[in-house]
């Protein structure tokens, strides 16, 4: 071979190898991998860059978007084509090419350059597709069963309707939702996974649709299409007052099926006239509280000939205004759980466990007699005793009947989800045979994005808790509680534990979807209501760090994600709301209204001491006004808005001086003395600079008069470990932290909770329940100090918005010996794990692409530090290491770091 033609050669290999350092991959349309059914007209793209090298930074990045597989291939007949675009910016890139049309697919794949001189090649292709973007896309109608019900608790009503594909098809969709929750099948097989859809959104303004790809269910000839309605959040119980019907009287159906031929020609069948309607399928009644009771001798494939006698449908004639796309996660099945054991109760009750309490219910395997009645109630505790316990469900039924049809059956309900870990059988001959038992997490399907592992169990065990509450209480929306007759989405709990969530999972488009709706919900005044979904208008809505809910969550959701679209879109609500305080307040202070207060904070039955933890409720409304304000600024000048930066800057002190002048003297005493208070005033910068250390030791001094417990509700738990540990005391934080008797985070682990109760003492030590009434034992709020476990303890902060740049300093404590913490951010997965060995420690950490991290090296001395066997001082993608009290400070590029040191001092 000539000289020349070996040199290309090698040149070739080089450039191979050096192109292959940097690649790119996970890219997400709006969060999503392929999403189908987008609503978005300006969808924001994402993407991951992975290099073998350290400290890579994107330079550049290319984006092409084609409507065709072939032409995105081959980068021709591009839609939109950025060229190269010399930017960092490898999330929330958003979509700038020409208007996108409804019902269409769309390509797209993206290359990137990085500061060493590598490109990448072209990542994967990905696609998003795009839903009805007009209502008058939409040719379906609103049906609903021949027989009205008038509300009445009624069998599920099933929809049907024939029709014939005469040609080879090419791909279908249905475009569907429904007045209820709908299971639709086509030719006999449910067309999805998705449990519960629609969903719950503020229905009469915002109902989704979803869309499903249903090609694989077409056949030629005659086909058959099924729905059957559950009366879901629309018809049926919500609340505590035995109502149903909050949205509407009876269940209905939009249905469209649109098919597209090989030759291009269409076919669509849409909910109309032509449908028939029966209330004579197996599901007698569907209720999410009450449960399900179904006659399976009923349950037959629904054909022609079936629906023969049926009767036809009523076209109701509504406004389809309100329709929008699928935002959040769809819910689905999860983890499934063995039956543990089954306990015969001391009342003779027959009971199995299954060792979780979670969210869902069980599938049962069985052969029974053709008649009988097979019946599941659920429960998440026994009692004292050991006696199956439904006192703190209310009036929720939670119970599932089966009439079985004597045959092999396999069976679970379809609209309903119960909190459970244990369930009582009845009806059975015989004993029952627990592996015919599984008990099934149900919940919106969001990417685990967080771990969180110690060397102290009971926190590990407190972290499993903390997850299992999300898990539970993210079925849609965020409720306060999954089993008894509230599962609302209260907004105080929503906002106390979003940060926390958002570390466990990816919450964003579940939030996303959840905002819009408190954002509609919103009065015309700028009220936020307490509970969105708003069912109904409540004396409390617009209570103090409820209805903050509107300011918190897009500001916290802003410095996670990153995602600045989010914060335009809820821009307005967060100002109304600001607005609507002010409107209220006197002198510049908000005190007035009905408040929840520190909800739940600690009390004593006998309280001659004076224990109980009780902190003004206007005191705590008047930190949550300035905390509104704070995040209405920090927004404002994100997005731009100069003028609003300068208005609410001078509202905002004019709060904290109404603040100062009314609830603290002169050398900083607080007019409540609790924890809740000097938490609440030192977390949002209420008290002047020279006042704040010596309120910091009013809180620990508090502290130490109850013997290290935490007395917070709601309001003052999240921001407690945070307050200590930005007033040098994380030692105390530590504490609290590992403090194992009442009121703690750990005592409900030492008495054996699998999730995180409403109250610090639901179960008693006695075995007693705290409450019978309000009790629940899957309440994620206090769940709250999993922020302050990945934040302080592994370290693991956002230092830029949406983790551009990562802060990394963790503060070892309460004996740990080892802690560790992984966290999936949009840019990749960043880690921080410590260790101590006597007086050595090690650290490792993993930086991702495109990122930069602080990192402190606590109790580090510079000349002491290696990494990886290396001085620090000679690591190349190391820099700016400077002592930082008894810490070291440094700035790291991308990359794994393994550190090791002998801890200064020692
Ligand atoms: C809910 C709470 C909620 C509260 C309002 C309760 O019934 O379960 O978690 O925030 O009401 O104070």
């Amino acid at each position: 071979m000539k000289k020349a033609s070996l040199l290309i050669l090698f040149l070739v290999q080089v450039l191979l190898v050096h192109a292959q350092k940097l690649t790119v991959s996970a890219l997400t349309t709006d969060y999503n991998n392929n999403p189908v059914g987008t609503g978005n007209v300006k969808p924001a793209f994402a993407w991951k860059l992975s290099s073998s090298e350290r400290n890579t930074l994107q330079t550049a990045y290319e984006l092409q978007v084609a409507a065709t597989m072939p032409d995105i291939s081959s980068g021709k007949n591009l839609s939109w084509n950025t060229g190269r675009v010399n930017s960092g910016q490898s999330v929330h890139v958003l979509y700038n090419g020409p208007e996108l049309k409804s019902r269409q697919r769309y390509y797209w794949r993206v290359r990137v350059w990085d500061n060493h001189g590598n490109a990448s090649p072209w990542s994967g292709i990905k696609y998003w597709e795009t839903g009805l973007l007009n209502p008058s896309d939409w040719s379906a109608k609103w049906i609903e069963a021949a027989e009205i019900t008038n509300g009445a608790v009624s069998p599920a009503p099933v929809f049907f309707r024939s029709f014939n594909v005469s040609a080879p098809v090419k791909s279908a969709r249905l475009y569907i939702t429904a007045h209820g929750l709908y299971e639709a099948k086509l030719n006999g097989k449910n067309i999805s996974n998705h449990l519960l859809a629609p969903g719950w959104t503020s229905y009469h303004k915002r109902l989704q649709y979803q869309t499903y790809d249903v090609t694989s269910f077409l056949k030629s000839g005659g086909n058959v299409a099924a729905v059957t309605l559950g009366d879901g959040w629309y018809r049926g119980f919500l609340e505590w007052q035995r109502k149903r019907n909050w949205y509407g009287k009876e269940a209905g159906l939009l249905y469209q099926l649109e098919i597209t031929f090989a030759d291009g020609k269409k076919q669509v069948i849409v909910s109309d006239e032509g449908w028939k309607s029966s209330f004579d399928g197996p599901i007698k009644t569907s209720d999410i509280y009450m449960g399900e009771t179904f006659d399976s001798r009923l349950d037959k494939p629904v054909t022609a000939a079936v629906a023969k006698n049926w009767k036809g449908v009523r076209v109701v004639h509504t406004s389809l205004d309100n329709l929008v796309a699928q935002q959040g996660p769809p819910v689905v099945r999860h983890e499934q759980f063995k039956a543990l054991k089954v306990i015969k109760t001391p009342k003779g009750e027959t009971v199995i466990d299954f060792g979780q309490n979670l969210v869902g219910w069980v599938q049962v395997k069985i052969k029974g007699r053709a008649g009988d009645t097979l019946k599941i109630k659920h429960a998440e505790v026994l009692d004292k005793e050991g006696n199956f316990y439904t006192g703190n469900l209310r009036t929720a039924q939670q119970e599932d009947s089966y009439i079985l049809d004597g045959t092999d059956q396999f069976l679970e309900p379809h609209f309903t989800f119960h909190g459970f870990r244990f369930i009582k059988i009845t009806g059975l001959h015989g004993e029952p045979d627990k592996d015919n038992f599984t008990a099934v997490a149900i919940y919106s399907d969001m990417q685990p994005t967080g771990t969180f592992t110690s060397s102290n169990s009971l926190v590990n065990q407190l972290q499993h808790n903390i997850q299992w509450g999300q898990k539970g209480n993210f079925v849609d929306i965020p409720t306060d509680c999954p089993q008894r007759d509230e599962r609302l989405g209260w907004t105080g709990d929503a906002q106390v534990f979003f940060n926390t969530a958002a570390y466990n999972m990816n919450v964003a488009s579940f939030f996303t979807k959840w905002l819009q709706d408190v954002k509609a919900d919103q009065y015309a005044n700028g009220r936020v209501p307490v509970v969105i979904p708003a069912t109904q208008k409540r004396g409390n809505d617009g209570s103090a760090g409820w209805a903050d809910v509107s300011t918190i969550i897009p500001w916290n959701f802003y410095t996670v994600y990153g995602d600045k679209q989010l914060l335009e879109h809820q821009y307005s609500s967060m100002k109304a709301w600001v607005e609507y305080v002010r409107s209220i307040s006197k002198n510049n202070l908000w005190n007035s209204g009905g408040h929840y207060g520190d909800w739940l904070f600690y009390t004593m039955a006998d309280d001659r001491d004076g224990k109980a933890a009780i902190t003004d409720k206007y005191l705590i409304a008047q930190t949550f006004y300035a905390a509104s304000t704070q995040n209405l600024i920090n927004a404002a000048s994100v997005l731009g808005k100069n003028d609003d930066v300068a208005t609410y800057t001078a509202l905002l002190k004019n709060i904290k001086d109404a603040f100062n002048r009314e609830y603290v003297t002169p050398s900083g005493r607080l007019v409540s003395g609790s924890q809740t208070a000097y938490v609440l005033a030192l977390n949002f910068d209420m008290l002047p600079e020279n006042l704040r250390q010596q309120a910091a030791q009013r809180l620990v001094d508090n502290i130490k008069t109850y013997k290290n417990h935490i007395t917070t509700g709601f309001l003052g738990t999240p921001y407690i470990c945070h307050v200590l540990t930005r007033f040098g005391y994380t030692d105390v934080a530590y504490k609290l932290l590992l403090q194992e008797t009442y009121p703690s985070w750990l005592y409900p682990v030492k008495m054996g909770a699998t999730t995180i109760w409403e109250r610090w003492d639901g179960i008693k030590t006695d075995g007693t329940f705290e409450a019978e009434s309000m009790n629940s034992f899957n309440h994620y709020s206090y769940g709250a100090i999993g922020d302050w476990m990945y934040k302080v303890i592994t370290g693991i902060n956002a230092a830029e918005p949406g983790y551009k740049t990562i802060r990394i300093a963790p503060q070892l404590g309460g004996n740990f010996t080892t802690a560790a913490a992984g966290l999936e951010t949009m840019y990749g997965k960043v880690a921080s794990a410590w260790k101590t060995e006597g007086s050595k420690i090690t650290l490792d950490i993993t930086v991702p692409a495109n990122t930069t991290a602080k990192i402190v090296l606590p109790g580090a001395a510079s000349a002491a530090v290696t990494e990886s066997s290396v001085a620090i001082s000679k690591v190349k993608s190391v820099k700016d290491v400077i002592k930082s009290g008894n810490d070291l400070a440094l700035t790291a590029g991308s990359g794994t770091y393994h550190f090791e040191y002998t801890l200064s001092g020692k």
